[in-house]
C-alpha cells in the first residue's frame, strides 16, 4: 500500500492530513537519501578534487537530468536549482523582468495569484515603469480564456499565471495561454507550485517560457526548488544574487564574466541534500506509476466534493475544482475557529487567505478553509472528516478558546 511508504502516516495513524497543498509528506526513500548524504557522503560539490566530491557532484548533476526528463525540458541547462518556487518566481521577475522590461510594458496576471508570484512583479514594475494588469476573473473566482484574450495586446510582454490556483484549485489551459501570448510576442511564466505534484507536466507541449516549482510539494524536501526556463531566455536573464560558483572570472575593476545557465543562477553552496532528495522523490513517483496515483487523487477529490456538497452548513467555493483542492466555509463560523475544532479531532487543514489576498476580495470573504488531498489519503479519512464537519457548531469551536 502506498501509505506504508510514508513514515509520517505510519507513525501517526490517527492523524488526518488534508493540508497537502501546503506541503506533502516524504516517502522513506527520500528521507533515507538525505540521511545517507549526512551519514556517509557529506561533501561540497563542484569544488573538491577527491573521489567523494566527484561522486556527489555527479549525483547532484544527475538530478538535473531526472528533473529534465520529468518535465520534458530540452536540456539540463534549462534546469536551475533554487530554494523553492518563491525563489524561482523571483528569479524570473528580477532576472528576466528587470533586464527586459521598459516603461509602459504590461505584465499580465490574474487576481488569484499567490503572493510569491505577484509581489516580485510589483517591485519590477516600480523599477522599470512597466504596468501590472489583471485578467478579470469570473464571479466564482475561476479563470476565463475569453477574458484573457480580451486582456492581451501588443503591449503585454509577460504573462505570469499559476497553473493551478492554490485557493480554488482550477486548472488553467496553459497550452492555449502560451499560444495566444506568443502570438503577441509575450513570454509566459508559469507558477507550477500547485500543479507539479498533481498533473503530468510537459514544458515542451505547454510551450511555456519559464516554470517554477518547489520540491516539498512534490514529496521531496523543503528549501529546494526548480526554475525551468527556455535556454535563450535564461541566457538573456541576469541572476538576482551573486557569489561563488556562478562566475568564470572578475577583476578589481568590477569586470565580471558569468558562467552560462544554470550555474550563473546558483551562487554559493547548493542545498545538496535537498537536490538529491528531490531526485529521489521524482524517482519514487516514477517507480510508483505517478499517472495512476494522479487518477486515485482525482477519484478521492470527486468523492470529497460529493460528500461535502451534501452538508447544509457548508459554503463550497469550488464545486467544479479539477485539482485536489477543496475550499469552503462553515456558515456563520470564522474559518480559523473551524480549523481549531478540526485540530481537536486530529485533522489538519488550512484556513485564512492562503497568500492570495486579492482573491479574497473577489470572493468577498475574510478567509476560507482549504482541504487538499494527496494520493496517500483514503476514503475512510474523508468519511471521518465529513462526520466531524456535520456536527460542528460555533459553541463547539469556541469551547477551548473562551
Ligand atoms: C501557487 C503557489 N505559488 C507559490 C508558492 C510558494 O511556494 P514556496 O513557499 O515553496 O516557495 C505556493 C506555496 O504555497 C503556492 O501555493
Amino acid at each position: 500500500m502506498i501509505r506504508d511508504k510514508f513514515p509520517m502516516l505510519k507513525n501517526n495513524p490517527s492523524l488526518i492530513y488534508f493540508d497537502n497543498a501546503a506541503t506533502t509528506f516524504k516517502p522513506q526513500e527520500v528521507i533515507a537519501k538525505i540521511n545517507e548524504f549526512y551519514t556517509n557522503s557529506t561533501t561540497n560539490i563542484n569544488r573538491g578534487d577527491y573521489d567523494l566530491s566527484y561522486k556527489i557532484s555527479n549525483e547532484f548533476e544527475n538530478v538535473r537530468e531526472i528533473v529534465r526528463t520529468f518535465i520534458n525540458a530540452t536540456s539540463v541547462n534549462e534546469i536551475v536549482f533554487t530554494s523553492g518556487a518563491s525563489a524561482s518566481l523571483n528569479t524570473v521577475a528580477y532576472g528576466y523582468g528587470l533586464t527586459n522590461l521598459k516603461k509602459g510594458d504590461i505584465i499580465l496576471t490574474s487576481e488569484s495569484e499567490h503572493s510569491s508570484s505577484i509581489l516580485p512583479w510589483f517591485r519590477v514594475a516600480d523599477s522599470t515603469g512597466a504596468i501590472i494588469k489583471y485578467i478579470p476573473l469570473e464571479k466564482d473566482g475561476s479563470f476565463s480564456i475569453e477574458n484573457f484574450k480580451k486582456s492581451m495586446s501588443d503591449k503585454v510582454k509577460v504573462v505570469a499565471l499559476a497553473h493551478i490556483s492554490n485557493v480554488l484549485g482550477y486548472i488553467i489551459d496553459i497550452k492555449q495561454i502560451s499560444s495566444i501570448a506568443h502570438s503577441y510576442g509575450a513570454i509566459v511564466s508559469i507558477d507550477a507550485a500547485q500543479s507539479i505534484g498533481h498533473i503530468k507536466i510537459d514544458v515542451k507541449d505547454m510551450d511555456v517560457d519559464f516554470l517554477s516549482f518547489s520540491a516539498h510539494k512534490l514529496y521531496g524536501p523543503s528549501g529546494v526548488g526548480v526554475l525551468y526556463g527556455k535556454y535563450h531566455l535564461l541566457e538573456s536573464s541576469n541572476p538576482y544574487f551573486y557569489g561563488g560558483g556562478s562566475n568564470i572570472t572578475y577583476d578589481n575593476c568590477g569586470n565580471l564574466k558569468l558562467k552560462n545557465s544554470p550555474y550563473k543562477f546558483e551562487s554559493g553552496t547548493s542545498n545538496i541534500e535537498g537536490v538529491l532528495g528531490l531526485g529521489r522523490a521524482i524517482e519514487f513517483l516514477n517507480e510508483n506509476d505517478f499517472e495512476k496515483l494522479i487518477l486515485k487523487e482525482k477519484e478521492l477529490t470527486r468523492y470529497f466534493i460529493q460528500e461535502i456538497s451534501k452538508l447544509d452548513n457548508v459554503i463550497l467555493y469550488n464545486p467544479k475544482t479539477d485539482s485536489s483542492i477543496i475550499t469552503f466555509n462553515i456558515k456563520g463560523i470564522f474559518a480559523q475557529d473551524v480549523c481549531v475544532y478540526l485540530n481537536r479531532h486530529n485533522i489538519c487543514v488550512r484556513s485564512g487567505l492562503h497568500c492570495a489576498k486579492i482573491l479574497a476580495k473577489v470572493l468577498e470573504t475574510e478567509g476560507t478553509i482549504r482541504a487538499s488531498i494527496s494520493f496517500y489519503n483514503e476514503k475512510s479519512e474523508i468519511d471521518r472528516f465529513i462526520e466531524v464537519l456535520k456536527n460542528v457548531t460555533l459553541d463547539k469551536c469556541l469551547e477551548d478558546i473562551l
